[in-house]
């Protein structure tokens, strides 16, 4: 099938900057970008690219090339669909609230619209590509929806999930480690998957194109996130080890990574991950092992998200034991809320975590964030004291304590101890070294990040130290 129009349903953190990598890296194609949400599509649209729903280094740049050229956003989805041959479907796949395989399932609710819409709507033949993370053997569920279509059109349906990590966007989706193309192996399946790698192939050197069953890429997908988070749950559970032995986890991470069988990335230590995906896409992985009956699996996999809930407890409850040790005031400073630096984006960040637990331990917080917002801040811990079911009265309550500050000053002056939560580089050049010597001898600065050197103070506690 010859492809001209593209169409993407989802304008989010996936959607809206691989269309635009798309677009401009292919400029004879017409890719529609669309969503039910309206105020987010008037974002993308915005006169002011400061002003983009989503914050990605380059990203402006490239949405100020393309906008209105050969990339539009819209929340005219029928026409898009319509008019498509491609059809990507890049919307959200939350862990499940309610139901069978609550707080482990993925919710498939905004897949299966999408997909319904299709079969309603389309009029020729579409090859739909499955670009949010999902379970494997989800293409079966959208080729039976897909079936329902009255006119007749064939479907195809390949995987071709994103590995882009936020922050970095823009450089993942240019110079990919690779792409992975699931499509049935009949001759109309291999003609789809040929499809989507031409269109790659404009920027992607072709042995980086890996082509495989749908059901590999689907898995493949969870596999990855499983293996980096796996990664970060060891090397954070070997901190609570450093810190009882006087063994530094920043010299373990080193030597240990040095071995090229081993490698150096994601051995950093924190105060856990955060982010949209690994904690869903781990108990994802969790739920399907479970429904195979794989209950050894099942756990080995499960640890990784309790060693990540250990961690953030583990910090908030260091801080505690310090100030209470020392009968201080209970201030806290938190720095940092997005769940990495170079976004704006806080979903599942360990911040939350952090911060609900001293709220509930009666503690005041100051709150300094250079991306996110207060409103984001006050709604993610709002969401979370509301998912413990806790009543409107106690959430406003223990809100009541959090005070959201425009700067790194304005959120240490008031505080008896300090955490940083995130590894923002204004936090890293800040004057340290100035700040606590003329602090009290009691102020402790807790880095969850091990940004700060160490040695320029014993007023530090550096995580896994
Ligand atoms: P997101 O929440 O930022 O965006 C999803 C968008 O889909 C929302 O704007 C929502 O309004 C829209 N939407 C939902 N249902 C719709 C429907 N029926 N019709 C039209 N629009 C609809 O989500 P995201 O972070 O972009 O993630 C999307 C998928 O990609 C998820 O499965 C996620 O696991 C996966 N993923 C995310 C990242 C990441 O860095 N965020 C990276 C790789 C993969
Ligand atoms: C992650 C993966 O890296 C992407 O490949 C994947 O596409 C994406 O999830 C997804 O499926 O959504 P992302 O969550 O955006 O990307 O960011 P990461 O850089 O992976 O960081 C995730 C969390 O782990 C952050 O909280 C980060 O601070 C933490 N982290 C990362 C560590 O604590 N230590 C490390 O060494 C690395």
């Amino acid at each position: 099938m010859k492809v001209e129009n593209i169409c993407c349903i989802g304008a989010g953190y996936v959607g809206g900057p691989t269309m635009a990598v798309i677009a401009q890296q292919c400029p004879h194609l017409m890719v529609f970008v669309v969503d039910q949400n309206p105020e987010r599509i008037a974002a993308w649209n915005s006169e002011d690219l400061s002003q983009l729903p989503v914050y990605e280094p380059g990203l402006s740049e490239l949405i100020a090339a393309t906008r209105d050229k050969n990339l539009f956003f819209s929340t005219k989805i029928d026409e898009a669909i319509q008019k498509a041959e491609m059809i990507f479907m890049a919307v959200n796949t939350p862990t499940k609230t309610s139901g069978e395989g609550k707080g482990m399932a993925a919710d498939l609710t905004h897949v299966e619209n999408c997909a319904h819409r299709i079969a309603q709507v389309a009029t020729t033949d579409k090859i739909v590509v499955e670009k949010s993370t999902l379970p494997v053997r989800t293409a079966e569920k959208i080729k039976e929806v897909l079936a329902t279509n009255k006119v007749g059109v064939s479907f195809e349906v390949l995987s071709n999930p994103e590995f882009l990590a936020e922050g970095t966007a823009i450089q993942d989706l240019f110079k990919s480690d690779r792409v992975l193309v699931g499509g049935d192996a009949t001759p109309t399946g291999q003609d789809a998957v040929a499809a989507l790698a031409l269109i790659y192939a404009n920027w992607i050197p072709k042995e980086k194109i890996l082509t495989t069953n749908v059901w590999s890429s689907e898995l493949s997908k969870l596999a990855s996130n499983a293996m980096l988070a796996q990664r970060i749950s060891s090397i954070n559970s070997l901190s609570a080890l450093c810190e009882k032995t006087g063994a530094s986890i920043q010299e373990v991470s080193r030597a240990v990574g040095l071995d090229h069988r081993i490698g150096d990335k994601f051995l950093n230590v924190s105060v856990g991950f955060g982010g949209s995906c690994f904690q869903k896409d781990v108990l994802n992985l969790v739920y399907l092992c479970q429904t195979y009956g794989l209950t050894k699996v099942a756990e080995y996999w499960h640890q990784v998200i309790k060693i990540n809930d250990y961690q953030k407890n583990r910090f908030a409850a260091l801080m505690d034991e310090h100030l209470n040790t020392h009968k201080q005031p209970k201030n806290i400073s938190l720095l940092g809320w997005a769940f990495k630096k170079n976004t704006n984006d806080s979903r599942e960040s360990a911040a939350i975590y952090v911060a609900a637990k001293l709220l509930e331990e009666g503690y005041s917080l100051w709150v300094y964030d250079p991306m996110v917002k207060e409103t984001r801040i006050q709604s993610d811990l709002g969401l979370l004291f509301e998912s413990q079911n806790k009543d409107k009265e106690q959430v406003k309550k223990l809100l009541a304590n959090i005070r959201v500050c425009a700067s790194i000053t304005a959120a240490l002056s008031p505080a008896n101890a300090a955490g940083i939560l995130t590894e923002w580089e204004e936090f890293k050049a800040f004057d340290w070294k100035n700040f606590l010597e003329n602090s009290d001898e009691n102020y402790r600065l807790f880095d969850g990040r091990n940004l700060i050197n160490q040695g320029i103070s014993d007023k530090i506690f550096s995580i896994g130290n």
